[in-house]
């Protein structure tokens, strides 16, 4: 039984909702293990349409188990929210979502930070998605964070206090509104109540099924390009959004994972600040941006849009240790008369195939393209590769060459019916084979 991790190798939004819900028959459980609802995962099917941010995708399979990790950020009155729509359209969460007591809380405090620092930095801000991500992971790591399991603990009221003032601190210097603690406190009893059900010391669960022989699917949320470590850092969320994080945020041990399906969208996209290559800032950038509908799940923001680059998923594949591709909104591209891919960046006199580390490189980095001719025909639900147009066979296999990873999938329209799996071992041995039962 395989235990499988599903990783955006770009700025996120490259449709691992859709992929986690397609992989979903093969596995027992899903696993978010970082992040928070910074994330959208759309999945569609026949004439449902979801986006998820903080459950994951696979709470839409009946039966389906669903884990929050402990790597998680959690706001409680956003997760409702959540679990009342899903109850809403006929999808009953109750017993079978589990949330790690050791995930941290996001309170109404680091969100109102979030928006503050936004806005005090004006041009050069992050462009973050505004929910409090970066302040509650700040307060985990500098250790004055509250876990989800503290709610209960006998000291809250007093840790509470302390971070109402150490933020509250700062939002004044920053002229914002400070939430009052008294509301902090409603806030904190209706959650503490509501949660409780849900409450569990989820790694020593997943440990228990992985005993009984289930299968552990586990969720990423944004990209490779945005994890704090490994991405555009400043320009990154405050979480590992990359293979290495799957471990670290569900405390499954690095040697139970037993491989990544990274996936890549067949363009690039990115929202919010920071450096981005292969950026069209023209007419193809607003094809790709309409016909992909590229506007962002959570805050509706347009997104950046560009070719596809090379060295970013290069660099991905690497870091996640990829065994097989799923690509997915080939169909975007049907109607280009030519296509571009990055396989390398000119920095100055440079010629380099590797990912920058420092902006300054960033910010002297040009394209190197080669180009291909489109292929001009529809692609769309198109579930047999030999019947792609030769063009878009190219297009896929100059991918192959370029990231140096089988591509096993190839998603063609948001719909779980609109993708071609292909033969490959890698994807049979990360679904245990059971994907093609
Ligand atoms: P995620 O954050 O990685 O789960 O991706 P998002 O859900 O934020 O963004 C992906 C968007 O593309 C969603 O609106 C999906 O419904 C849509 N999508 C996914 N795969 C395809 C595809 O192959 N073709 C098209 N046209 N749309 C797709
Ligand atoms: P999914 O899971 C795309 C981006 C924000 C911003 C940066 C930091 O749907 O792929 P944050 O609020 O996390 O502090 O913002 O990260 N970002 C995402 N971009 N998809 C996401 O999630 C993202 N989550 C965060 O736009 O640039
Ligand atoms: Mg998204």
């Amino acid at each position: 039984m395989a235990n499988t991790a599903i990783i955006g190798m770009q700025w996120g939004d490259e449709g691992k909702g859709k992929i986690v819900d397609l992989l979903c028959p093969a596995f027992d459980a899903v696993v978010r293990f970082q992040g928070g609802n910074n994330a959208g995962h759309t999945v569609r099917f026949g004439e449902h349409h979801f986006a998820l941010h903080l459950i994951p995708s696979g709470i839409l399979r009946p039966g389906m188990r669903c884990v929050l990790g402990n790597g998680m950020v959690i706001p409680p009155d956003a997760l409702f929210a959540e679990v009342d729509k899903l109850a809403a359209a006929g999808i009953d969460s109750a017993g079978r979502l589990f949330i790690s007591r050791r995930a941290h809380v996001i309170l109404p405090l680091h969100i109102a930070l979030d928006q503050a620092r936004e806005r005090a930095s004006g041009g050069g801000s992050i462009g973050t998605t505004a929910r409090g991500i970066g302040p509650a992971y700040e307060a985990k790591a500098s250790r004055f964070g509250l876990r989800v399991g503290d709610l209960e603990a006998s000291d809250f009221d007093a840790r509470l206090a302390a971070e109402h003032r150490r933020i509250g601190a700062e939002l004044e210097r920053l002229e914002a509104e400070v939430p009052e603690l008294a509301t902090l406190r409603e806030h904190c009893s209706a959650w503490r109540e509501r949660l409780a059900p849900m409450l569990r010391d989820t790694e020593y669960l997943l440990a228990h099924w992985m005993r009984e022989g289930k299968s552990l699917l586990f969720e990423g949320a944004q990209g490779t390009l945005l994890d704090l470590d490994h991405g555009t850092y400043p320009y990154v969320t405050s979480s590992s959004a990359s293979a290495a994080g799957a471990c670290t945020g569900s405390g499954v041990a690095p040697t139970r994972l037993d491989g990544v399906l990274g996936v890549l969208k067949a363009y690039t996209t990115r929202v919010g600040s920071g450096p981005f290559v292969t950026e069209l800032e023209d007419e193809t950038g607003e094809y790709l941006r309409r016909r992909g509908n590229e506007f962002g799940t959570t805050t509706g923001r347009p997104r950046r849009c560009g070719w596809f680059d090379a060295v970013v998923a290069r660099h991905s594949r690497l870091i996640n240790g990829v065994d097989a591709i799923a690509l997915t909104k080939l169909d975007v591209m049907d109607a280009l008369d030519e296509i571009q891919i990055c396989v390398g960046y000119r920095i100055g006199e440079r010629l380099c195939r590797d990912l920058p580390s420092s902006m300054d490189d960033w910010q002297r980095a040009k394209p190197v393209y080669v180009r291909l001719p489109g292929w001009k025909a529809s692609t769309e639900g198109n579930l047999d590769f030999e019947s792609l147009p030769e063009n878009a066979r190219d297009y896929i296999s100059t991918l192959e060459r370029e990231v140096g990873s089988p591509v096993a999938a190839i998603s063609t329209g948001p719909r779980r019916e609109e993708t071609l799996i292909r033969a490959s071992t890698e994807l049979h041995r990360l679904t245990s084979g059971r994907l093609t039962e």
